[in-house]
């Protein structure tokens, strides 16, 4: 049997939210689930959070797993508001890389020796390799560093959900150049990716329609091999630094980085109210 996958995009940034179930016993894990947010006016809601919580209840089912493939630097994440307002039970994972990613952005913050860098905002950290169920399904997480140092993929039965490591074909790779990404290790993590069976299907985190195409999601193993414009088969390491890092060289910071990053690696959660009731966020200057 294998997973039933419920794709959800976000227009606002481009990212691609899951539901993934396991259809013999309706039990369920989401994929990086998106918090809105309007930099604009620093209001959060849930509608995008909502519809995934729409499907899940139209279809019956058990969320277990509140999986992120690693601390998003575009959008800040729902997987606290889902936890706390909706699924209590569900565990909220994410790689254990994330302590080096808390280790880089506590000083940045200035968030203080009593933000643990530890990971232990989330329920669960995992280990490159290691196995866990959604119901009857089959699930193995593949650390790939490179992008962050905390990015995961999650194989769920036939399914492999890649974070920012792959995006489609022509959409490429990922940037390296935030504080512990690696052009070199993530293309050694691609590669560990590339030994998967070519008919793996692979759901990517992100696609911003290259060249005006309608967004998509969904490739496999094989289609990647043959076609990933930065990674595809005959690309050696040196070849793909190079090219990554005089591409990421040309990026401006993605819009949403300060409030994304500063939320996310405390698993979704709001920063503290301070005395007024009014949670803040920092804008740290001339650091990033
Ligand atoms: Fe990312």
């Amino acid at each position: 049997m294998q997973p039933q996958v419920q794709a959800f995009h976000h227009a606002d940034t481009g990212t691609w939210s899951y539901v993934v179930a396991d259809p013999a016993t309706r039990t369920a894990a989401i994929v990086d689930p998106v918090l809105d947010f309007d930099a604009k006016s620093g209001r959060t809601s849930t509608p995008s959070a909502q519809a995934l919580l729409d499907h899940v209840r139209n279809q019956g089912l058990q969320v277990r797993w509140l999986l992120e493939t690693h601390a998003h630097a575009d959008h800040l994440s729902a997987a606290h508001w889902l936890k706390s307002q909706h699924f209590p039970d569900a565990t909220l994972a994410i790689g254990e890389g994330i302590r080096d990613v808390q280790k880089a952005f506590r000083p940045i913050f200035n968030l203080g020796e009593h933000f643990p860098i530890d990971g232990s905002q989330f329920d669960h950290l995992f280990a490159d390799g290691e196995a866990f169920t959604i119901g009857e399904l089959d699930a193995r997480v593949i650390a790939a560093p490179g992008h962050t140092s905390d990015s995961n993929a999650y194989l769920i039965g036939d399914a492999l959900f890649t974070g920012d490591s792959l995006f489609m074909p022509d959409g490429g790779t990922a940037r390296c150049d935030f504080p512990g990404g690696d052009a070199a290790t993530l293309y050694r993590s691609i590669q560990r990716l590339f030994e998967l069976p070519e008919n793996t299907r692979v759901f990517v985190c992100h696609d911003y329609g290259p060249g005006g195409r309608e967004v998509r999601c969904e490739t496999t193993i094989g289609e990647q091999k043959r076609g990933n414009i930065h990674v595809r088969d005959g690309v050696d390491e040196a070849g793909f630094v190079t090219m990554r890092k005089a591409r990421d060289a040309t990026l401006a910071m993605p819009a949403l980085i300060l409030p994304a990053v500063q939320v996310n690696i405390r698993a979704g959660a709001l920063p503290e109210a301070e005395d007024n009731g009014v949670r803040y966020l920092k804008v740290p200057l001339d650091r990033i």
